[in-house]
């Protein structure tokens, strides 16, 4: 890997990593494996016309791991299979993830991949036929990632933005973005060994009222960081907002915005996560907004979903209702659907303004010359920024809303370079039905109606407890 970086409480090194296999090894497995890559399976999902589907899943125990897997492939015919790494893991704290396995594998929250070992996930992904991408949350992910290469693994999500400020507290940017950096040279190191490993962003960020530019213009800053580190497959992951004409919107400014701001060789995916905020908790509410996340994925030509299950609003879901929430999805790619339209004419405004949007927030950051440091210093000033950030490395001075039809505006842009233009729309589709802003001290309630926007369309009472 090239360069080191240290931080308090963040380790590259975890538990009997001198063993692995060298690069060149693990490139010869994955191509003698006889499996596709998942490059590989987003390509052939394309050219097929469908989206390909992924669920979130990862127990602690190995061989109930294995059954997960098993059982989601049979029953959920996923194209796409993800180990989802327990919190331990993700903050490298592997002596965690040792123990908990001794005692109570249950007590995980997820797969603790490096504790468990390389062979073990080879033995994994020679378990199903479907390619295997790694979902975590790390913000030093490198440990992780020398292990997951070695298992065979062909993409691994996350960046240096996304997968710091949502998640960590205190872990400076700086750190963060150089860690990842090592990740996608391996990336490149790879692809030029004929292995290419998608790099999925978390354009999710903090999962709550993100407005999309905010998703888009954090995910073009990693993206660009990636290819230039030589990465060539990337997946730009979104929110699913709920509303309709915004979300297709921003699924299709995706290839837009990757022609202007990416080399011609990185190949560039679209991909919706299914609605990540408050969901109802009815299974039947629940399996409308699945199924409406399924249509909006389809309308918007992404290449492949993250699929939620009718248990969201309970916890981590067992393993059938993930399967059922794969099969519910798997209806929205049926070619009877073909005669759903959306409205061209607002999905093509919207998504010259998301475009515009995106432009103004990146490009006095491209213009640096050390992006890194650029990017560590327009987060410092407020000029890159994400709203409800958990870490003291952004502001959070953004302050999202819906408008009356539901689509997620900037009711204050905080300290991002809007143009006037930007703001002024922003703040006339706001006022639309909502004349007057709210007071302060009903700002809260008005945000908290906004987050529980689907339980309320339901008719359930929201996080809050409050129904409306
Ligand atoms: N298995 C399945 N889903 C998981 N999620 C988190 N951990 C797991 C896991 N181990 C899901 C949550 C939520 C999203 C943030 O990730 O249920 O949908």
């Amino acid at each position: 890997m090239t360069g080191t970086v240290d931080a308090p409480g963040l380790h590259a090194d975890g538990p009997a990593l001198s063993e692995l296999p060298s690069l060149r090894e693990s490139a010869r497995y994955i191509a003698r494996s006889g499996k596709p890559t998942v490059a590989q399976t987003l390509e052939r999902a394309r050219v097929a016309g469908r989206v390909a589907l992924q669920p979130r899943c990862g127990v602690g125990g190995h061989r109930e791991m294995a059954a997960l897997l098993t059982h989601l492939e049979r029953e959920g015919r996923a194209d796409i299979l993800t180990l989802t790494i327990d919190s331990h893991t993700r903050l490298g704290r592997f002596d965690h993830a040792a123990r908990a396995l001794r005692t109570d594998p249950r007590t995980l929250n997820g797969y603790p991949l490096v504790t468990h070992g390389w062979r073990r996930g080879r033995e994994l992904n020679e378990a199903v036929a479907a390619p295997l991408e790694i979902r975590h949350g790390s913000p030093d992910p490198r440990a992780l990632f020398q292990v997951s290469v070695a298992s065979g693994i062909t993409s691994f999500e996350g960046g240096g933005i996304s997968y710091n400020l949502p998640y960590s507290k205190d872990v400076p940017l700086a750190h963060s973005l150089a860690a990842w950096s090592e990740v996608d040279a391996v990336c490149g190191e790879l692809a030029a060994l004929g292995t290419v490993v998608d790099r999925e962003l978390f354009g999710t960020l903090t999962a709550v009222l993100v407005p999309p530019s905010i998703s888009l213009a954090v995910s073009v800053l990693e993206a660009v960081a990636a290819a230039a580190e030589g990465v060539r497959c990337i997946s730009v992951s979104y929110p699913q907002s709920g509303h309709l004409s915004q979300d297709v919107a921003a699924l299709r400014a995706v290839p837009e915005l990757a022609a202007r701001y990416l080399p011609a060789g990185v190949r560039v995916h679209a991909v919706l996560h299914e609605f990540m905020g408050v969901f109802p908790r009815e299974r039947h509410h629940a399996e409308q907004l699945i199924f409406f996340g399924a249509l909006t994925a389809r309308l918007g030509g992404a290449s492949k979903l993250i699929t939620k299950t009718y248990q969201e609003a309970l916890g981590i879901p067992d393993a059938e209702a993930n399967a059922a929430g794969l099969r519910l999805a798997d209806i929205a790619n049926s070619a009877l659907l073909e005669f759903i339209p959306v409205d061209e004419e607002a999905v093509a405004e919207e998504q010259e303004w998301i475009c515009r949007e995106v432009a103004e927030i990146v490009e006095p950051v491209l213009a640096a010359r050390n992006l890194h440091g650029a990017i560590v210093t327009a987060f410092a000033t407020g000029r890159l920024d994400i709203p409800f950030s958990a870490s003291r490395h952004a502001r959070s001075a953004v302050i999202p809303r819906r408008d009356a039809g539901g689509a997620i505006r900037y009711q204050s842009h905080g300290g991002l370079p809007l143009s006037a233009g930007s703001v002024a729309r922003n703040r006339r589709l706001l006022a639309v039905g909502r004349p007057d802003a709210p007071a302060a001290q009903d700002l809260f309630e008005a945000l908290q109606s906004d987050i529980d926007y689907f339980p309320q369309l339901f008719g359930e009472p929201g996080a809050s407890g409050l129904l409306q």
